[in-house]
């Protein structure tokens, strides 16, 4: 029989050709993947058992939540909303904390199960967990539980798309939705699958591109998630950034999002945010994940997660052949969603 979410979508096992095709070049979580029908989201069945908890968490108004397909500059946001709102003055010493302790992902605990993530320790979100939830069972989802005891306001961050997020979601709590030129989203998506060990991908990088345009891989369909944000822009609590302008003017994205979410920071206060936001204070600040999670050697050399930061990368990674393959289903796909992607020029940004 077969199991429906809340959220109205049914769970599928996924294809045997699909698992012929992917088992040898990456790793299927503790439990495989399903697909969920009809948008055909592609996720560890583990997060079955978080799913109709996530629809049913209660958002606050006073929450700020950052959402994303993975590599569009969520981490950023989310550093951003939290120096906004908790350290405007740059004082808080919980600021050298990882920030994904600080702001977690609602949906990690289709990483974990009894057995664990499939790489190495908690990361010390089990610590956390004891602090901010104590007496709570971890079993029940840690990450979840994080997120309901954080303090207020509340950063969260979430790459699931609005159909798996509670109906009334966005009238209740305020987004700030990123988005990236989809080459240059790719390009960090397949560094960051190779060196984490709970993806190991070890295929070449262009049948990872030919992977994330068939839907192929986790977070994927990559168009229904941003389509089903872009149709919701005009909604007062949604903010659509393009990482590529707060590359291009990071002075004139946090004015925005600073009247957006209310936080009313003097411009001294913005640049401070600024300042302790750039790539390069964040990349000295270190990775916001431990040790355990990676693949060393593969890290090192893709540069581990704060790996560029730029624009235009993609230049150094597509044949010409490819390029044109992947504008093309850019263009088809943008072009049908009404979108247009901001396309950062140099590869030095
Ligand atoms: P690259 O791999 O291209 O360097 P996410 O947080 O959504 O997973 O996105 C990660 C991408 O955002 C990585 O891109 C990372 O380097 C980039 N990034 C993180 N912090 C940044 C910052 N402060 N400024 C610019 N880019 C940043």
């Amino acid at each position: 029989m077969s199991v429906r979410l809340r959220s109205g979508h049914v769970v599928e096992p996924v294809s045997e050709e699909w698992l012929a095709k992917m088992e040898k070049i990456q790793k299927l979580y503790n439990h495989g993947m399903v697909r969920l029908i009809p948008d055909g989201w592609l996720y560890p069945t583990v997060f079955t058992n978080f799913a109709d908890k996530i629809y049913n968490f209660k958002f606050k108004s006073s929450d700020v939540v950052v959402m994303a397909v993975p590599k569009s500059g969520t981490t950023w946001m989310q550093e951003i909303l939290w120096t906004m709102l908790h350290n405007p003055d740059l004082k808080n010493p919980l600021a050298n904390t990882s920030i994904f302790m600080r702001s977690p992902d609602i949906e990690s605990d289709m990483f974990a199960d009894g057995k664990g993530r499939g790489d190495e320790g908690s990361g010390g979100f089990d610590q956390m967990f004891q602090f901010l939830c104590p007496g709570k069972d971890p079993e029940d989802g840690m990450f979840v539980q994080l997120c309901e005891f954080l303090p207020d306001p509340r950063i969260i961050k979430t790459h699931l798309p609005l159909s798996l997020l509670p109906p009334d979601y966005l009238d209740k709590t305020k987004v700030v939705y990123m988005v990236r030129e989809p080459k240059d989203l790719i390009v960090s998506m397949y560094h960051f699958f190779r060196f984490m060990k709970i993806f190991s991908y070890t295929g070449s990088f262009d049948s990872f591109v030919r992977h994330f345009m068939d839907n192929d891989l986790l977070y994927t369909p990559y168009w229904p998630h941003v389509k089903m944000a872009w149709e919701k822009r005009d909604h007062p609590n949604l903010h659509f950034v393009f990482y590529e302008d707060m590359k291009a003017d990071i002075m004139k994205e946090l004015r925005k999002v600073n009247e957006f979410i209310g936080a009313n920071l003097t411009e001294q206060q913005l640049e401070n945010v600024a300042q302790h936001t750039s790539f390069t204070s964040m990349r000295e600040r270190g990775e916001p994940l431990m040790e355990g999670f990676w693949i060393s050697e593969v890290k090192e050399k893709s540069g581990g997660f704060f790996r560029k930061g730029t624009t235009g990368d993609w230049k150094n990674h597509f044949s010409s052949e490819l390029e044109e393959e992947v504008n093309h289903w850019i263009e088809s796909n943008a072009t049908d969603i009404g979108i247009t992607f901001k396309c950062g020029g140099s590869s030095s940004g």
